[in-house]
C-alpha cells in the first residue's frame, strides 16, 4: 500500500460489523475511545444471513446438557473448558442482547419459542422474525452501535494490521469516500480486535456472502498470529441448488423435514440412527454421496408434511425462506426442494484463548475468524452466534482490563502441535484467478478429501508465474487484496488438510478414514 495519507487514533479499533465486532465495539465503547471498521455497512456480515437462531441453555440445568451436546458435535477437537464458559455465558448474552433491544419469537404462552436442530438433546433455539434471527439480531445491535459513541467506519477495507517492535498497533484501511475513490487510511490504537468473519468465498459453492474472503485471517497471519485447524470448514448439507443458492435453515428439519435422493428414497435412516438430525458434517457427507449416487442430480428436502403436522402453511414458521423459494419457482407445501451441500462456516480461525488474546500483543479475535476451541471439528448448530456474543464481550473485558493495567502478554498454547512454514513468508500476492482457486478448493478440499487431491489443490494454488506483490503495488484495489486473501488462506486451508492424516468431524479424509483417539489442535505458524 503507498503511504497512507490519513492517520487516526483511538483506544480500540475494531474490524468487522457482524455481531461479534458490534458487540465487541459496544463494550469496549464502555471504558474507552472506539473506531469501528467495516467491509461494507453496520451489520452486513455473515451474522446476518443466520437463520435457524442462536442456542441458549434453556435453564441452569440445561447448561450442563448445551456443553455435552456440543463437544459430542464437535468429534473430540473442542476445548472442554472453553465450551463449558461458552455455554455457561448463553443465558447473560442473552439478556445483554433483549437490553440492548434485540426481540424473539414466543410462543402462545408468552415464553420464547424454541426450536430443534440437528445434534442438540432438546429444543434450545431461540429465533426471530422466524427464519430471520441474524438479520433482526443484526439490525438491533447497529441501531444501538449508531446511538453509542462508536465512531463507525463504512466501506473500510482492512489492507493489513500495522505491526511495531512485535506488537499490533493499529491497522491499514482503503476507505471509500463520496466520490466511491478508495483512500488509504492508517488507525493507531491501543488495542485490534478482529472480526472480520470466516472465508467461505474460497468454495465455489457457499452460503456465505461476498464478503466472506478470509481478509482478517490473511492480515493475522502476516502479522504473525497463529492459524489453527484451518482444515475444519463446515458444510452445510441443504443448500437449495437453484439459479441464485440459498441456505435452507437446519430447523426445517427439526421441524420434521425429511431428505430424499434423486429417486425419491430417504436415505438418513440408514446412515444414523439420528437420521435427518445427525451431526451437521454426517448429514453433509451423506448428502455429497447422495448427490454424487445419481450423477449430480440434487438430494431433496421435503417439507411437504409441515403444514399437515402443524396446520400452517411453511411460509408462517419460515418466511424468509419461504420468500426465496417463492422467487426460485418453488413451494415448500407442494414440492421438496431441490438442495447439495455448501461451505457454511470456518471452525479454525486465529488461534485464540478464552478472552480473545491471540499469540500477538495488541491484537485480539472474536466470532468466526477466531478459533477459541469451542466448535472443534464439527460446530454445533446455532452455536456461532453465541459464540459471537459471548467473545465480543470477553475480548472486550480483557482489552480493558489491560488497559487498566492487567498484564497484556499474548496468549500461548502449549497444548497445540505447532507447524513453522517458513515458506509462506505472507507477502500479499495474487495471480491465480479467484474462479480457479474457488474451484480447486471445492473440487479437492471439500468434503471429501485425499492426499492426492490435496496435492493437485496445492499445485494449481501455486503460481507457475512471480506473484504480484500487492506490498509493492502502490493503487492496488480491493479486488487484488482480496484475490490475495483468498489464495494465501486458500493455500493454508490446503496446507491444514493434507497434515491432518485422520477423518475428524467435518474433515473426511478417503484415505485416513481412521478417527484418533485424542486428537490435538494444529496451529501454523508464520517463519521468516
Ligand atoms: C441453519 O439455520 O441451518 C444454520 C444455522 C447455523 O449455521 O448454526
Amino acid at each position: 500500500m503507498s503511504t497512507p495519507v490519513r492517520t487516526a487514533s483511538c483506544d480500540v479499533l475494531v474490524v468487522g460489523a457482524g455481531l461479534a465486532g458490534m458487540t465487541a465495539a459496544l463494550e469496549a465503547a464502555r471504558t474507552g475511545s472506539v473506531v469501528l471498521a467495516t467491509k461494507t455497512v453496520l451489520g452486513d456480515g455473515s451474522s446476518r444471513w443466520a437463520q435457524g437462531g442462536i442456542a441458549v441453555a434453556a435453564d441452569e440445568d440445561d447448561v450442563a446438557a448445551h456443553a455435552a451436546d456440543t463437544l459430542a458435535a464437535g468429534a473430540g477437537l473442542c476445548d472442554p473448558r472453553a465450551v463449558a464458559a461458552l455455554c455457561a455465558a448463553g443465558p447473560a448474552a442473552l439478556r445483554a442482547l433483549l437490553g440492548r433491544g434485540a426481540r424473539f419469537d414466543t410462543d402462545a404462552s408468552g415464553g420464547f419459542s424454541l426450536g430443534l436442530e440437528a445434534a442438540h438433546s432438546r429444543p434450545r433455539i431461540l429465533h426471530a422474525g422466524g427464519d430471520r434471527t441474524g438479520a433482526v439480531l443484526s439490525a438491533a445491535l447497529a441501531l444501538a452501535v449508531r446511538r453509542s459513541g462508536v465512531a463507525v467506519h463504512e466501506e473500510a477495507f482492512l489492507v493489513d494490521l500495522v505491526v511495531r517492535d512485535g506488537r499490533v498497533v493499529g491497522a491499514d484501511l482503503l476507505l471509500r469516500g463520496a466520490s466511491g475513490e478508495d483512500a488509504p487510511l492508517r488507525v493507531e490504537a491501543g488495542a485490534v480486535v478482529l472480526a472480520t468473519g470466516g472465508a467461505g468465498q474460497l468454495f465455489s459453492r457457499t452460503t456465505n456472502p461476498a464478503v466472506a474472503t478470509g481478509d482478517g485471517l490473511a492480515a493475522a497471519w502476516r502479522a504473525g498470529a497463529g492459524l489453527a485447524d484451518l482444515e475444519m470448514v463446515q458444510f452445510h448439507p441443504t443448500v437449495a441448488a437453484v439459479e441464485e443458492p440459498f441456505l435452507v435453515s437446519e430447523a426445517v428439519r427439526g421441524e420434521g423435514a425429511v431428505l430424499l435422493d434423486a429417486a425419491g428414497q430417504r436415505y438418513m435412516p440408514a446412515v444414523d440412527p439420528r437420521a435427518e438430525l445427525a451431526p451437521r458434517d454426517v448429514v453433509a457427507r451423506a448428502t455429497g454421496r447422495a448427490v454424487a449416487a445419481h450423477g449430480g442430480r440434487p438430494a431433496l428436502l421435503d417439507a411437504t408434511g409441515l403444514r399437515a403436522r402443524t396446520g400452517a402453511p411453511f411460509a408462517r414458521r419460515f418466511p424468509g425462506i419461504a420468500a426465496m423459494c417463492a422467487a426460485a419457482g418453488l413451494d415448500p407445501d407442494r414440492e421438496p426442494l431441490p438442495v447439495t451441500p455448501a461451505a457454511h462456516y470456518l471452525m479454525g480461525g486465529v488461534r485464540t484463548d478464552a478472552r480473545g488474546r491471540t499469540g500477538v500483543a495488541g491484537l485480539w479475535a472474536a466470532g468466526e475468524v477466531a478459533c477459541t476451541g469451542v466448535h472443534g471439528a464439527n460446530r454445533l448448530a446455532s452455536n456461532s452466534l453465541l459464540e459471537a456474543l459471548v467473545t465480543g464481550a470477553a475480548v472486550a473485558a480483557d482489552v480493558a482490563a489491560v488497559a487498566a493495567g492487567a498484564d497484556g502478554a499474548p496468549a500461548r498454547f502449549p497444548a497445540d502441535e505447532v507447524v513453522d512454514l517458513p515458506g509462506e513468508a505472507g507477502v500479499r500476492a495474487a495471480h491465480v484467478p479467484r474462479r480457479d482457486v474457488r474451484a480447486a478448493l471445492w473440487e479437492h478440499a471439500g468434503l471429501f478429501r485425499d492426499a492426492a487431491g490435496l496435492a493437485v489443490a496445492a499445485k494449481l494454488l501455486t503460481p507457475e508465474e512471480t506473484p504480484l506483490d500487492l506490498a509493492a503495488t502502490p493503487g492496488a484495489g480491493r479486488r487484488a487484496h482480496e484475490d490475495a486473501n483468498l489464495l494465501l488462506v486458500g493455500r493454508l486451508l490446503v496446507t491444514a488438510a493434507a497434515l491432518r492424516t485422520e477423518s475428524l468431524g467435518a474433515h473426511h479424509r478417503e484415505d485416513h478414514p481412521e478417527t484418533p483417539g485424542a486428537p490435538r489442535r494444529r496451529t501454523l505458524r508464520r517463519t521468516a
